[in-house]
């Protein structure tokens, strides 16, 4: 009889795995969207549950199940839970991520993890994807609107993925945070940071943004005619400058119009635009479509994040772990009961 072992990393233990190499990430985020255009990955959309409370804060879970084909066969889900009580308290993240993963075969876990790190890693490797496809190959200036914790590993991600870019505008309603983030990187990268988004919007090649705004607030007439636009979040960019993208490239169509609040379900639901107007980023590494034709194109890309990412970049780190002698080994049971 085979024995339950599920090797359970914890956030330090994933970063000594790997976690923190935006290379490799962007490279598995490539090779999982591959896969996605090939067919080999399953991924339901993610659910959503909302904790019902009359207190004055938020949480919720979202469980984000996929399986994945191709020479690492994998199964399981992240569950991705955030509570904004833990913001206003001094040390709780306000997101807690988990990432579990089984054998496919037997359905065993292999492998629990933190998954909060991973996330951010998976969302701006995905976002470098975009890049790497669609910027123009003489982008010099980005603009990454939003210094949390996705700014962060933007800005890892864009000088990964556009090598020649010569200025990363970092932008914060909070210009204390911009600057912050900025000195993380000083040294390394020409990073400047704004409060206004105006202005650092002027003459950027690319522009991406991973705010927490829960409404549209770029309009067109700040952005460059052939820029590049990647929108992480739900709301960002004003409709009529997605709709009047030369091509709009997303991670999943189906995902971004079945949850509610997001713009490409409000521009669905009004009539604004149909699953015809839109490719996917999967086309992109599948190589069936060129993300841009000439430097005069406008692009827009869009993620909302899919549960393939977290779950190939977490079996990568596990298959590290592995090798590394990295985690602590848990058992499910001795002796299991009633087989
Ligand atoms: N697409 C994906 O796969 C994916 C994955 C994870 C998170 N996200 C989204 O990315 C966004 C950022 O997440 P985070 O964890 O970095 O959040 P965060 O709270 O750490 O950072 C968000 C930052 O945006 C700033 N901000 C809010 N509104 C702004 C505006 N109008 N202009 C400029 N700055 C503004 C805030 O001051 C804050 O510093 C969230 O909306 C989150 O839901 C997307």
């Amino acid at each position: 009889m085979k024995k339950s072992e599920i090797l359970f990393l914890k956030q330090e233990e994933v970063i000594q795995a790997g976690l923190l190499d935006m290379h490799q990430a962007i490279e598995v985020a490539e090779f999982t969207f591959r896969l996605l255009g090939e067919g080999q990955i399953r991924q339901p959309n993610k659910i959503f549950l909302g904790v019902p409370n009359d207190e004055n804060w938020e949480s919720y879970g979202m469980s984000m199940p996929a399986y994945i084909g191709g020479e690492h066969p994998v199964i399981g889900f992240k569950w991705a839970a955030e509570s904004v009580y833990n913001s206003t308290q001094p040390g709780m993240p306000y997101g807690l991520d988990m990432v579990l993963l089984s054998d496919p075969k037997t359905m065993y876990p292999k492998a629990i993890m933190d998954g909060t790190i991973i996330t951010a890693m998976r969302t701006s490797a995905a976002a470098g994807v975009c890049a790497k496809y669609a910027a123009r190959k003489n982008s010099k200036v980005a603009a990454l609107i939003g210094a949390g914790v996705i700014g962060r590993t933007m800005i890892m991600a864009m000088r990964e993925a556009v090598p020649s870019l010569e200025e990363i505008r970092i932008v914060d309603l909070d210009m204390a945070k911009a600057e912050a983030m900025a000195a993380e990187f000083a040294g390394i990268d020409n990073v400047v940071p704004y409060c206004d988004t105006k202005a650092a919007c002027d003459g950027a090649d690319l522009i991406v943004t991973e705010t927490t705004s829960r409404k549209e607030f770029i309009p067109k007439d700040w952005l460059k005619s052939n820029a590049t636009l990647i929108q992480m979040e739900a709301h960002s960019f004003e409709k009529d400058v997605i709709l009047s993208a030369d091509r709009i490239i997303l991670d999943s169509w189906e995902q971004m119009t079945h949850l509610p609040g997001h713009v490409f379900q409000q521009m669905h639901d009004a009539g604004m635009i149909d699953s015809d107007r839109v490719h996917h980023i999967h086309e992109l590494a599948t190589g069936q479509l060129a993300a841009r034709e000439n430097d005069d194109e406008f692009i827009f890309c869009g993620t909302y994040g899919m549960g393939c990412l977290d779950l190939t970049i977490a079996d990568k780190l596990y298959r590290n772990a592995v090798e590394m002698g990295l985690g602590t080994k848990l058992v499910q049971w001795d002796n299991p009961l009633w087989v």
